[in-house]
């Protein structure tokens, strides 16, 4: 590649550093050309350092430096050393107070991170290491500092001028606003936000299990505070839940949310501030689909829970990353069952985690949950640092149960409140309250791969004993470091072969229960069940309780039983999935048999007809697995031909139960006053399933009926159903006119047309990418706002499986085009729109060869570091 490789840097080289900054002044004057950034730092030596060293070391990156002064005294610039990323002096103080003046264009700013412009406010990202693009600072998560900030701005463009903590002074003279801000809280330059513009407000109160009274805001741009309600009700749900559920209460008299348009990801838990993009908070019900509210919902939770577990405990460096993710994304789930269905949140969150980060763990970028190298944190926000650093986090409140799970995460945060934490903290603290060695549990956090395990049953009628046997084993990842056995709860229950649930009584006397949790710890390893009069159906993995791939010896006759009779509703799901992926399977390579579809259609039956079946968990049965989990159980199928079997055997579902669906969704409630509530949910959820079938089915018939929902819809779940039913499936006339109504029903609200580019690259035809390609050029999508590109380009790559792999290779070549052309803009975002093409591996010889040869005219090009590790890796 022609330009000096980044350089890795390493979790055996973590050392404290010399100094630490105690307290920090920030004084920003937001000028209309550049911003002016003074600083003043009091300085003191790191107790934590343990070898001598007069190094203070701070950390810049295209900042223009206008004066330095340590103790009052401006330095020469031979008294500091300067590089593209670093200003260092060497000091023989204790204690000293630096300043330092610096330039920037937050204008200029197309990358979103530091200080940027979004739709003409100010506003900030400094995860992981954007704090560095506006002052030089010890930019690293171990610097715990209190901040004062001062804000100075014209008044008539910026009356809103926002920091962290509690508003100290605001004051407006000759035209400006001053406003100073002081967070009283220790924090990391990460947890850093500043937000100016004239922005509305929408208030509500909440007062917290020991009574302080919190002021609640969100800030909007005009014109959207009617979009609030959803959001501030999540929040306040979202505070009475921690103090329940954790014991955690709120700490500061004043939270903050602040929508913005252009934002790299979902959204930030700035101390007291936290930021969002917009598609993350603004709702109304005939704007935001119910996934959207539920998302929405899910998200201010996260955002909430981390002002625990992030901000009064941090991470002591970015190794540490899903101490706070890993553990924030298990505790926004937990949050999202007890608010809505939890089975539905199970299923969801399982298959998200089969779509994306077991083939994460497959592919080139594979790494620990705390990895031990990296070139760009930015390219670690990812779906193993997140969702399966959550999953470890369950295995936990699996082994150790609920009440020591609550009592280690109690000790967990009074031990390491106001300090930056590791995992192997994490950890120490359940062993401490439960006396267990997690030693070995640990490899979760250290190996990276998805273990392989596979139980198999032998039944000895004499002694009426059931012996399972485990054997487990984890293929190499990238790195190519061999795995050692993992921990891994099995969830198991037996369900005899007339469809009643049997007692685990082990040999050992450890369990006796209808449900035991049986710990797989060796490469292979057995357990004997006593008391069985005959073979039953074994009910593996319950609710999902490890994330690993399993291979049982389940005869389909007995998945039938499962589907029908497991008590475990999650396993229910599970073996309709297994049975839909092993069809699929069957058609891609000859035929279907005929006598499982018959017993899967009689299942399909019941379940539909069974009252004590959750609507939503109805809906979930009749979805289908994602063609990418396929490339998991087959290596290097032609994904195309997966496509169409599936397309075959979702065919064939609509036809056989045409009169069933005809039926259910004839009778199903239409609510004409929309409430976000799970029964609501669950019945428009089941409902847009069914009406997808009826158009698979019979396009003549059902067309109209979608058309007449799309047109009479009062709230956005049923009216986008139709939208992207008719666009997808519908005759060429018919999606021309739902997309041509739809966009003159919503150009002005910028969150319903996102969904409207996103929806135009789902359908597939030989014209999809032209159609693509002049979306790019609609005068509504902008190159600068992620979200754009993610609903157009990146919605294209993940969900339209037809045509971005269409055989001639232009899906690639197109893909590749734009992540050269976004990455001078925003390399996050180019970093993260290349994953699709780095996987390349997986797929057929032809396919792979042709999304590798993208790759390969990629590295001849000038990279981001960014882009440049995620390239360089997948090649490598
Ligand atoms: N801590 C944020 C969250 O998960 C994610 C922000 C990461 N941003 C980034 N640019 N890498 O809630
Ligand atoms: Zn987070």
């Amino acid at each position: 590649m022609s330009q000096a490789p980044a350089k890795a840097i390493f979790l055996k080289d973590y050392l404290p550093p010399a100094f630490t900054t105690k307290e920090t002044f920030l004084d920003f004057e937001l000028l209309p050309e550049h911003t002016i950034v003074r600083s003043r730092l009091l300085v003191e030596r790191n107790p934590k350092c343990g070898v001598p060293s007069n190094l203070f070391l701070l950390d810049g990156n295209e900042l223009e430096l206008l004066e330095v002064r340590v103790d009052g005294q401006p330095l020469g610039e031979s008294e500091y050393q300067q590089t593209a990323t670093s200003l260092s002096l060497e000091i023989d103080k204790d204690q000293f107070v630096f300043e330092c003046t610096t330039r920037i264009y937050p204008d200029r700013n197309t990358a979103l991170e530091g200080l940027y412009i979004s739709g003409g406010m100010y506003c900030t990202q400094c995860e992981a290491e954007g704090f560095r693009r506006i002052t030089f600072f010890q930019d690293r998560p171990d610097v715990l500092s209190v901040f004062t900030t001062k804000i100075t701005a014209d008044l008539d463009k910026y009356p809103t001028a926002l920091s962290n903590g509690n508003l100290v002074t605001r004051t407006e003279e000759n035209g400006k606003v001053i406003a100073e801000w002081h967070d009283p809280f220790p924090k990391p330059s990460y947890l850093f936000a500043l937000v100016a513009g004239d922005l509305i407000c929408q208030e509500d109160r909440f007062t917290t299990q020991s009574g302080r009274n919190v002021t609640l805001q969100i800030f909007v741009e005009q014109g959207n505070e009617h979009k609030c309600d959803h959001a501030l009700a999540s929040l306040k749900r979202s505070m009475t839940w921690d103090e329940e559920v954790y014991g955690r209460e709120y700490d500061l008299d004043l939270f903050m949310i602040v929508a913005v348009d252009h934002f790299n990801m979902g959204a930030m838990e700035n101390k007291g501030l936290n930021i969002f993009n917009s598609s993350c908070v603004l709702a109304t019900p005939e704007t935001a689909t119910d996934d959207a509210f539920a998302r929405i919902e899910g998200i201010v939770g996260h955002e909430y829970f981390h002002n625990w577990s992030g901000n009064r405990v941090t991470c002591r460096d970015w190794f540490q990353l899903s101490l706070k993710e890993g553990f924030t994304v298990f505790r926004d789930a937990e949050f999202s069952s007890d608010m809505g269905s939890r089975a539905v949140k199970r299923l969801e969150d399982v298959s998200f985690l089969r779509q994306h980060q077991f083939p994460e763990d497959a592919g080139p970028m594979a790494h620990a949950v705390r990895p031990a190298s990296y070139m760009e944190i930015s390219n670690f926000y990812t779906v193993t640092i997140y969702e399966k650093g959550s999953e470890v986090v369950g295995m936990l409140r699996t082994i150790l149960g609920a009440d020591l799970f609550r009592k280690g995460s109690d000790l967990y945060f009074d031990t390491f409140d106001g300090q930056a934490a590791t995992t192997d903290d994490f950890v120490w603290a359940m062993e401490q309250v439960s006396g267990k060695d997690l030693t070995q549990f640990k490899r979760w956090y250290s190996q990276a791969g998805t273990p392989r395990l596979s139980v198999r049953r032998a039944f000895d009628a004499a002694s009426q004993t059931l012996t399972l046997t485990a054997a487990q084993h984890t293929p190499e990842t990238a790195d190519g470091s061999k795995k050692e056995p993992f921990v891994i709860p099995v969830a198991l229950g037996l369900v005899a072969q007339n469809g009643n649930a049997l007692a685990i009584e082990s040999e050992d006397k450890r369990f006796n229960a209808a449900q035991a949790v049986w710990l797989v710890e060796e490469a292979e390893q057995t357990l004997v069940i006593n008391g069985i009069a005959e073979l039953p159906a074994v009910s593996l993995l319950r609710d999902f309780s490890a994330p690993v791939l399993l291979e049982d010896d389940l005869t389909d006759q007995e998945r039938i039983l499962l589907i029908g009779n497991d008590p475990n509703g999650y396993n229910r799901w599970e073996q309709c999935q297994i049975i839909y992926k092993k069809l699929i399977l069957q058609k891609v390579d000859a035929e279907f048999d005929e006598a499982l579809l018959k017993a899967l259609k009689q299942s399909l039956r019941q379940l539909l007809q069974d009252d004590a079946v959750e609507n939503a968990v109805k809906a979930e049965l009749l979805s289908l697995p994602a063609e990418s989990e396929f490339l998991q159980l087959v290596p290097n199928i032609d994904i195309l031909s997966v496509e169409a079997a599936r397309e075959a055997l979702r065919l064939w579902i609509a036809t056989e139960l045409f009169a069933d669906f005809e039926q259910m969704f004839g009778s199903l409630e239409s609510y004409s006053d929309y409430a976000f509530e799970p029964e609501q949910v669950g019945v428009r959820k089941l409902k847009n399933t069914l009406l997808e079938y009826l158009l698979l089915a019979n396009l003549e018939q059902y067309q109209g009926i979608a058309l007449a929902q799309f047109e009479q819809a009062s709230n956005m779940t049923d009216q986008l159903s139709a939208f992207k039913y008719i666009v997808q499936y519908g005759d060429e006339a018919a999606a021309n006119k739902v997309i041509s109504v739809f966009l003159s029903q919503w150009a002005d609200d910028v969150q319903v047309l996102e969904q409207w580019f996103r929806v135009q690259v789902s359908r597939s035809d030989e014209n999809t990418l032209s159609r693509v390609k002049t979306l790019l050029d609609h005068e509504l999508f902008e190159y600068q706002n992620p979200n754009k590109i993610r609903a157009v380009i990146g919605a294209f790559a993940m969900t339209n499986v037809k045509s971005f792999h269409a055989a001639d290779g232009k899906g690639y070549e197109f893909l590749a085009e734009q992540v050269a052309k976004i990455d001078q803009m925003n390399p996050q975002i180019a970093a993260r729109l290349v994953g699709p093409l780095t996987k390349w591996k997986s797929y057929d010889l032809s396919r792979g060869q042709k999304m590798k040869a993208q790759l390969d005219l990629l590295a001849t090009k000038v990279l981001s570091k960014d882009l440049y590790e995620v390239v360089s890796k997948s090649l490598g």
